[in-house]
């Protein structure tokens, strides 16, 4: 195990903090975790003050992409405890994040480690007012100073944190893309790299440009199979039976949807992993079995979509009721990370 040597901030800005409102991703807690990968190794792991780095202008990432991050949370429930909710889980996509971009991967027991100690830390920054959590920000980057295509020498990883309120805070607006492609089969799709998310963004402005929230993505060769939106991974409600895309190497394989899937097992209830295909949902719309569209992911949770746009038509799908599988869903889910409910799988890490 690395050894992470800790120092302290002497400028804490933490009376500077308003939990009762918080802007998202915009508000940083006073340390961050960081490690340098240099000959071949991990080292010089250390907490430290949240501070800029210094780049030299050739630093191979921002040129040639090498970059890698991952999104998680830490809650904070009434009795004052913290806790993670499936971090090695997100450890481990890092990972598989790594291996495609010709990155090495981050020791699972050293990111534990380093994430742990610095929630300790920070813990003063986890909100506990309702809908409110610590987003933390796990990442990799190359830094080479090279000008040349080949996979860096050297890395930095880091973990930064900031406390968020809601990230939507109503039922969304998806419109089912058809021009534009998110992944392709052998592509970058499952790993959570930054070009995937600077590429979705001139079509997400299109979308927002239309009135939509959100692109749902479909297959990059027919435009015909759905697969997820740009932030968050899609569930049907077909006729009461759960529905989502099959895994696959052109979507993100959501730790919220694997938890999603589990817990409507343990409901009870059914869940299909299978291809799904815009005409279904067209006519499940028109014929009155779509109960519902919701996504999942760590930012927004669970949630519902209450309209879909496909070919210049809009959709309305129906968003709300306490009958919703979505919401049961929801509030199953949200117990388990604050712990008012048995965690049955083991998902919770207690911090304090
Ligand atoms: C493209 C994409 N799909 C799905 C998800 C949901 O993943 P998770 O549930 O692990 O947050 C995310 C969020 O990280 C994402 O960016």
């Amino acid at each position: 195990m690395i050894p992470i040597s800790i120092t302290k901030n002497t400028a804490s800005r933490i009376s500077t903090f308003d939990q009762n409102n918080i802007a998202f991703g915009k508000i940083y807690t006073d340390h961050m975790f960081v490690c340098d990968f240099e000959d071949g190794v991990w080292k010089n792991a250390r907490i430290q003050s949240f501070e800029a780095f210094q780049l030299n202008p050739a630093t191979s990432a921002l040129h040639y992409g090498q970059a890698i991050f991952e999104g998680m949370k830490a809650f904070s429930n009434e009795k004052g405890e913290i806790s993670l909710f499936r971090p090695r889980d997100n450890a481990r996509r890092l990972n598989v994040s790594a291996e495609r971009m010709m990155m090495p991967s981050f020791p699972e027991d050293v990111f534990m480690d380093g994430l742990t100690k610095l929630i300790e830390i920070d813990s003063k920054w986890v909100p506990n007012v309702p809908n409110s959590a610590l987003y933390i920000r796990p990442y990799m980057f190359a830094t080479d100073a090279y000008i040349g295509v080949k996979p860096s020498d050297n890395y930095t990883f880091c973990i930064f944190c900031c406390p968020v309120g809601p990230y939507y805070n109503k039922a969304l607006k998806v419109k089912i893309e058809e021009d534009y492609s998110r992944a392709v089969r052998g592509g970058t799709g499952y790993a959570k790299c930054a070009g995937n998310y600077a590429a979705a963004l001139k079509p997400t402005a299109i979308a927002q440009s239309e009135g939509f929230d959100q692109i749902l993505w479909t297959d990059a060769i027919e435009h015909r199979y759905l697969e997820e939106t740009g932030t968050t991974n899609i569930f049907l409600v077909l006729n009461g039976k759960i529905v989502t895309p099959e895994k696959s190497d052109t979507l993100l394989q959501g730790i919220t949807r694997d938890s999603v899937i589990q817990i409507a097992k343990d409901m009870g209830l059914d869940v299909e992993e299978r291809k799904i295909s815009v005409d279904e949902l067209v006519e499940a719309q028109k014929n009155g079995t779509l109960d519902e569209i919701f996504i999942s992911g760590t930012a927004a949770a669970i949630l519902n979509i209450d309209e879909f746009g496909f070919k210049g038509e809009r959709f309305a799908v129906s968003a709300d009721g306490p009958n919703k599988i979505s919401e049961k869903i929801k509030q199953h889910l949200l117990e388990i990370r604050i712990g008012s409910r048995a965690d049955i799988h083991e998902w919770r890490v207690n911090v304090t």
